[in-house]
């Protein structure tokens, strides 16, 4: 019998985690504490599978896929033989405390408990419950079933026999895990988010650039590159004698680049601006249609990175 995953929340990112585990062949319990977030998920999930399908992203039908997925009547419920439970609910750390301390007392103690926060350290919400060793962070990008990055994160008492459990079933699930060795707020995908935005912000705010140029500089720049290397891998390649060569020849602006670029406040007035120009290319009212215009690029770009190596 296939191995059970719990799913709590079946918001944006609780569907999205049910979607990747049921598509690995584990059997998916999902609730949530709105019954009608429950009961809105099925025709959602119908539409996301779907959309796989269509992009070739999927080895087995859609029927075949939603069949492993089922809701369950309780929180207990969903936690009751599962090998790991995937919390996604509200992103406080009061809720996430209470979430916690419900899902410590129901699972079985050989039960992995993860959550998908974006900002909170696992430390903030496992600290005084009995089974803390076995809580950790796992932070995915929305939507995981496109985008594979899972950020394990545990606390110093999460015990490594967890973190290593963890990694394997992710890893089974398709997922990429990497490991945050210690706690940090915003771990590690947020904060280099963060210090990219930072920066734009600053070279909009002193009249540098339009925001569209801005963004050109990703989408039409790094941003190709970066979908299959990272910054250390791009410098290796970027001077004849890899990452030492590229230091000693650009090192030193870097250096001195880097004392030039301050924290930004994230003023109103900034903001303003750049919403200004956003509405100008892209009216407030085609936002949706436009992040599915976004969904299908990415699930294009996913179908071309697994044909070019076997694995998204
Ligand atoms: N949205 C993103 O891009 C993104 C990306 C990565 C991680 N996350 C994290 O995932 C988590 C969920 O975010 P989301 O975007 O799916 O939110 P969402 O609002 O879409 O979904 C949250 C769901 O949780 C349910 N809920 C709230 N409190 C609950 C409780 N106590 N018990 C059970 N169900 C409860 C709600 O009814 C809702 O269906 C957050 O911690 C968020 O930080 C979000």
């Amino acid at each position: 019998m296939s191995e059970k995953i719990a799913v709590i929340g079946a918001g944006l990112i609780g569907r999205a985690w049910a979607i990747v585990f049921a598509r690995a062949g584990f059997t998916v319990a999902i609730w949530d504490a709105v019954p009608q977030a429950l009961h809105a998920c099925r025709q959602q999930l119908r539409d996301n599978v779907a959309d796989l399908a269509d992009h070739g992203l999927l080895s087995e039908t859609v029927d075949a896929v939603l069949a492993r997925i089922t809701p369950a009547a309780s929180l207990a419920d969903a936690v009751a033989g599962a090998v790991l439970v995937q919390e996604n609910v509200k992103e406080t750390v009061e809720v996430k405390r209470e979430i916690f301390r419900e899902m410590d007392r129901l699972a079985a103690p050989d039960t992995i408990l993860t959550s998908s926060t974006s900002w909170i350290p696992t430390s903030e919400f496992s600290q005084h419950l009995a089974g803390r060793d076995r809580i950790l962070v796992a932070h995915p990008v929305n939507p995981p079933y496109l985008v594979p990055l899972v950020e394990l994160a545990p606390a110093p008492w999460t015990s490594t026999a967890t973190v290593e459990r963890a990694r394997d079933i992710y890893t089974r699930a398709g997922q990429s895990p990497v490991l945050l060795k210690k706690e940090i707020t915003g771990f590690l995908l947020n904060r280099i988010q963060g210090a990219v935005l930072n920066e734009a912000l600053n070279l909009f705010e002193n009249g540098y650039a339009s925001s569209e140029d801005l963004d050109k500089v990703l989408k039409d720049g790094l941003g190709l590159r970066w979908s299959f290397m990272g910054p250390f891998e791009t410098i290796d390649l970027n001077a004849p004698e890899g990452v030492l060569d590229y230091a000693s020849r650009y090192g030193h602006t870097y250096r001195d680049v880097a004392t030039t670029q301050l924290p930004n406040a994230w003023n109103s007035a900034t903001l303003a601006a750049i919403a200004r120009e956003r509405r100008d290319v892209l009216d407030a009212g085609k936002l949706g249609e436009r992040a599915r215009w976004r969904d299908n690029r990415l699930m294009g770009l996913v179908a071309h990175k697994k044909k070019q190596t076997g694995q998204a």
